[in-house]
């Protein structure tokens, strides 16, 4: 006997053993669902993901994929691979499709056709997709992707929809670790949402900070557990308004204070507040502390050992960053005149090789996301305008539209309320947009 499953790369990530006469065995290790089939006389593929064994008197179909939805893990891994059998086609809009979407996709805008019912023209459209290829759908939620990627399966494609959509693609992270002297600094890199987050310790002692957390606090949990580090602070450079901060879910798993500015939040919940306080210590690692306002009036920066600046959404490699958020149009004219003079008496008066790690990225491209301050005073076209008049508004004038829901993420973060993950995510769909330009 012997039979053949056709490789994918989702069926990569099923282990299936085969051997004539002994047990067929399909694990599909992203949901957990285990097969075990003993001994068929004979199997039949169906189609690339449906299989018929045969017994003595009855016959089983399994169906090896059993939801047709592929993770936003493995289509990350399949970005990272270069695996080009893949096809990812992202069925919004035009408009929302330019204002978000995933690197090497592309744009087939057929979602109305679905809300409207419109299956013969939706067909008509597919039918111009290639048929060699594994397609991915895409859309804001992974719902209508789903009816896409079905249709597309009764069309005789290999099809699937990507797993929570947009929604789900805020959840990947890649990681990059830098080296310093005495310290090791770890960016972790929300690709879709383009949110930085870091977990900086000392390299003999294992003692360390992290700083801007999001709410998916798995990702910083496992690498803190696989690298034995000893979490003494969790940090917020301020009260972001474009996500969701996990740093008092994290501060209460690791029995330490949830530090930042009391300037930024609401005076309901329990924090410790880094106002006035001048430097922070561990193990060979002195952090000295920053007021720099502009972004918002309780913005922290933080230096660590003269040789990296955490600075939030003050600086973002694109441009520095917006003034406006939560502001009247008046506060926000003083927010840019605020953020002039941190840039002028704060930021330029450190040294020029120290290495800037911002809350954010927009467009670049460069991985680890960071510069150093002489190579950003070069790159940034905001930095290079010394008068204070034209940097305001530089800063103010075509500010881009505000992230998505950012009066009620807002809201929570200065509350420190933690809401289901599942909302958070809901409230977080969309990109950052913290720079200015
Ligand atoms: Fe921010």
């Amino acid at each position: 006997m012997s039979f053949e499953l056709k490789k994918s790369s989702v069926l990569d990530s099923i282990l299936y053993q085969r051997e004539v006469n002994t047990n067929v065995l399909i694990k599909k290790t992203e949901n957990k669902s285990i097969f075990g089939y003993l001994n068929p006389l004979r199997i039949e593929p169906i189609s690339q993901y449906r299989y018929r064994f045969f017994y003595w008197n009855i016959s089983v179909i399994l169906q090896v994929m059993d939801n047709f939805l592929i993770s936003p893990k493995e289509v990350k891994e399949h970005l990272v691979s270069k695996n080009d059998g893949y096809l990812l086609v992202d069925i919004r809009e035009e408009h929302e499709y330019k204002d978000w979407n995933i690197k090497g996709s592309m744009n087939l805008p057929v979602n109305s056709l679905i809300v409207a019912g419109n299956f013969l023209e939706l067909r008509d459209i597919l039918k111009s997709l290639p048929k060699d290829k594994f397609i991915v759908t895409i859309c804001q939620r992974g719902i209508n992707s789903q009816v896409a990627a079905s249709i597309l399966r009764e069309m005789d494609y290999n099809a699937v929809a990507l797993e929570k959509g947009m929604k789900g693609w805020n959840e990947n992270f890649d990681l990059y670790k830098i080296e310093f002297t005495d310290f090791i600094l770890d960016q972790f890199v929300r690709i879709g949402k383009g949110c930085l987050s870091y977990i900086v310790y000392d390299n003999n002692d294992s003692s360390a900070a992290i700083f801007e957390p999001s709410i998916f606090v798995g990702e910083y949990e496992d690498y803190i557990s696989s690298n034995g580090l000893k979490i003494k602070y969790v940090i917020d450079t301020h009260a972001h308004a474009d996500h969701f901060s996990g740093a008092m879910e994290l501060a209460r798993k690791y029995h330490t204070d949830y530090h930042i500015n009391e300037t930024d939040v609401d005076n309901v919940f329990e924090f410790k507040s880094l106002k006035g306080v001048k430097e922070i210590t561990f193990g060979k690692v002195k952090i000295e502390i920053l007021p720099t306002p502009g972004h918002t009036d309780g913005s922290l920066s933080f230096l660590i050992n003269n040789e990296a600046l955490i600075c939030g959404d003050l600086l973002l490699l694109e441009s520095p960053g917006r003034p406006d958020l939560a502001r009247t149009k008046e506060e926000t004219v003083k927010g840019a005149e605020i953020l002039f003079n941190t840039l002028q008496n704060v930021i330029f008066k450190l040294n020029d090789n120290v290495k800037i790690f911002p809350a954010h990225f927009t467009k670049t491209e460069l991985r680890p996301v960071t510069m150093t301050l002489s190579e950003l005073k070069q790159k940034s076209e905001g930095l290079a305008i010394s008068d204070k008049n034209k940097f305001i508004e530089f800063l103010t004038s075509n500010i881009p539209m505000t992230p998505p829901n950012y009066e009620s993420i807002k809201r929570f973060n200065k509350a420190g309320v933690m809401i289901p993950l599942d909302y958070a995510e809901d409230l977080e769909i969309g990109p950052n947009r913290c720079a200015a330009r």
